[in-house]
């Protein structure tokens, strides 16, 4: 089932399937989010998705199962 995962405040839109890394999803929309590590732990990579209250790392996650649409807000964080 493809979801639609909109980047904000650049307000892109693209469809994503569930489980698709959220840096792919982000690439593909041709939006950029900084790395580092890769592995989870330098959090240089920070997103918030809306509805949850702590930001997540996108090099770890995937696109979660159980909604139609995802807001994924690139905040920047102007210690990177
Ligand atoms: S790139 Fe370091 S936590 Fe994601």
């Amino acid at each position: 089932m493809a979801i639609k995962v909109r980047f904000v405040p650049d307000d892109v839109m693209v469809e994503a399937k569930v489980g698709e890394p959220l840096l792919q999803v982000a690439e593909r929309a041709g939006v950029s989010i900084p790395t580092g590590c890769l592995m989870g732990s330098c959090h240089a990579c920070e997103v918030e998705i809306e509805g949850m209250e702590d930001p997540i790392c996108s090099c770890i996650h995937s696109v979660p199962p159980g909604k139609d649409e995802l807001t994924i807000n690139l905040y920047v964080d102007p210690t990177w």
